[in-house]
């Protein structure tokens, strides 16, 4: 399908502000719905938008879409939709705002440079020499998991994706660095509390103004942990990559360009690979053939040793169950984009300003590729090889996750050290409700039960909630 061949459906008035309104309580099914009315291609013009500092309407319309061509299409022009973060910043000259930007609004040269620092630290070859460390730490920390009791799989996750990050992206464990990246993660988290978004008002009892406040903690406290950095160059850690680095210009890289980048890169660093981490285990629990499948690869291929995954090749059932996890429940839905000039989009004139909403998780359910989209079938990645466009989980184009690489690799390790230890049983009456913020995650607590994997199998228990709207599960 071609972008341009669509026909786009503009809303304007009443239902426009209706549609955003469902938009902003839940943008996945919301979405879906307005597609299954409208097309795949919906104009919402005129929206109100709350901005952190004042409430201005948005006189330019807010689009959604999904869709390999438009994909294609807006990826891969980033001077001309550029990125964009919808987390509430800060007032003027706070820590909060200066800590908004990352990577994801930067073009031209400033992005290509700090892409490519990152680069040293995030690259295949370094990452295929760290699978024995990382299977090491996976299996340190999960022997520690209690049997026979409930765990919140959402913490759990956290601290076995935080502690990857930390030791193999941050310089290594110590205090301060768990501290600062915790921090840093937790601080990211709070922006996309709702109460964040709808009071933007700078008080002490505000969630607002609480971000406001860590804030300006969590920047001192950076930047002395990077100072300790300075004058020792240590291409696997990007904390000490930036401290070290100069900029675009030749200057050394002041605080200022280093606290911009690094708040995102710790949330960027464990959130992702934390949501497909616990929907992977949770659609396994859910799916017990498809877990014994899984055992039986790893036993076979690896004969009950760390899973290394020296020879990830040699795995293709775990890729094949990653990869299906997150088409089904992608890990971060959504990417924003704003126009730079008035431009067109499926042939439309659009002003500049235009924010575009594109949607991955429909993207990940086109029927011609994905046939029974709603349904976890990890057999149906034999057949197929989308491009990054057609399966978009770590975005396309030129701003394509450069850590992609690092937390598929700590995923399937993760995966593999849990399901050959543990076999996981959601209590009865579990209820499983979604949020999207802005990776997919579960609104509550995630309790599961755990049991040593040599135990005998026990059907599924069955799970309420929203996250039935988007995942097939048994009755
Ligand atoms: C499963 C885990 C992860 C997922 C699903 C994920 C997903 C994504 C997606 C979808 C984007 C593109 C956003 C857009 O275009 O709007 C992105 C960008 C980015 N990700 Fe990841 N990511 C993951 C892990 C990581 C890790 C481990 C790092 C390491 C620091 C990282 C760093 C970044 C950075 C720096 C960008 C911005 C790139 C740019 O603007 O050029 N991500 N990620």
């Amino acid at each position: 399908m071609d972008a341009a061949t669509v026909k786009p459906t503009r809303l304007t008035g009443i239902a426009a502000l209706r549609w955003g309104w469902r938009f902003a309580l839940d943008p996945l099914t919301s979405t879906r719905r307005a597609f299954d009315t409208f097309g795949p291609c919906v104009i919402l013009a005129a929206l109100p938008l709350i901005r952190p500092s004042r409430v201005a309407v948005l006189g330019v319309p807010l689009v959604l879409t999904a869709g390999a061509a438009f994909y294609s299409e807006l990826m891969s022009r980033p001077d001309m939709w550029r990125g964009v973060s919808v987390l509430p910043g800060g007032p003027k000259g706070s820590a909060a705002r200066r800590m908004s930007p990352g990577l994801m609004p930067l073009t031209g040269d400033q992005h290509a440079h700090y892409r490519k620092l990152l680069a040293q630290p995030l690259r295949r070859s370094r990452v295929e020499t760290l699978t024995k460390n990382m299977a090491r730490l996976a299996e340190t920390e999960i022997a520690s998991w209690p049997v026979g009791e409930t765990i919140d799989l959402w913490e759990y996750g956290r601290r076995l994706m935080q502690g990857f990050a930390v030791e193999f992206l941050f310089g290594g464990t110590s205090e301060q660095s768990r501290a600062v990246t915790e921090m840093g993660c937790r601080m990211m988290e709070r922006k996309w509390d709702w109460r964040a978004f709808a009071f933007p008002i700078n008080l002490s009892v505000t969630i607002y103004g609480q971000i406001v406040r860590e804030a300006e903690s969590l920047e001192r406290r950076m930047i002395a942990w990077v100072a300790a950095k300075r004058g020792h160059p240590d291409g696997r850690d990007i904390a000490a990559v930036l401290v070290n680095s100069r900029d675009v210009g030749g200057n050394p890289l002041d605080d200022a360009a280093i606290v911009s980048q690094l708040p995102s890169l710790f949330g960027l660093s464990s959130e992702g690979g934390q949501s497909v981490l616990i929907w992977t285990l949770l659609l396994l629990s859910q799916h017990p053939d498809i877990a014994a499948r899984l055992r039986d690869e790893l036993q076979s291929k690896l004969g009950g040793t760390a899973p290394s995954l020296d020879r990830a090749g040699d795995l293709p059932f775990l890729d094949a169950v990653v990869k299906e996890a997150m088409r089904v429940l992608p890990p971060v839905p959504l990417q924003f984009r704003v126009a730079q000039q008035q431009t067109t989009i499926a042939g439309q004139d659009m002003p500049r300003g235009t924010r575009v909403v594109l949607n991955t998780f429909l993207t990940n359910r086109a029927p011609g590729l994905y046939p029974d989209p709603d349904t976890f079938r990890p057999e149906r990645w034999f057949a197929i090889s989308p491009s990054a466009f057609e399966f978009p989980v770590f975005g396309a184009g030129p701003h394509i996750c450069p850590g992609y690489w690092f937390d598929l690799t700590a995923v399937k390790i993760a995966v593999a050290a849990i399901v050959m230890r543990y076999r996981m049983d959601l209590p009865p009456n579990t209820r499983i409700d979604f949020r999207t913020q802005p990776t997919l995650r579960p609104r509550a607590r995630l309790g599961v039960a755990l049991r040593p994997a040599n135990g005998a199998e026990v059907a599924p228990t069955p799970v309420g909630g929203n996250i039935r709207r988007l995942v097939t599960l048994p009755a």
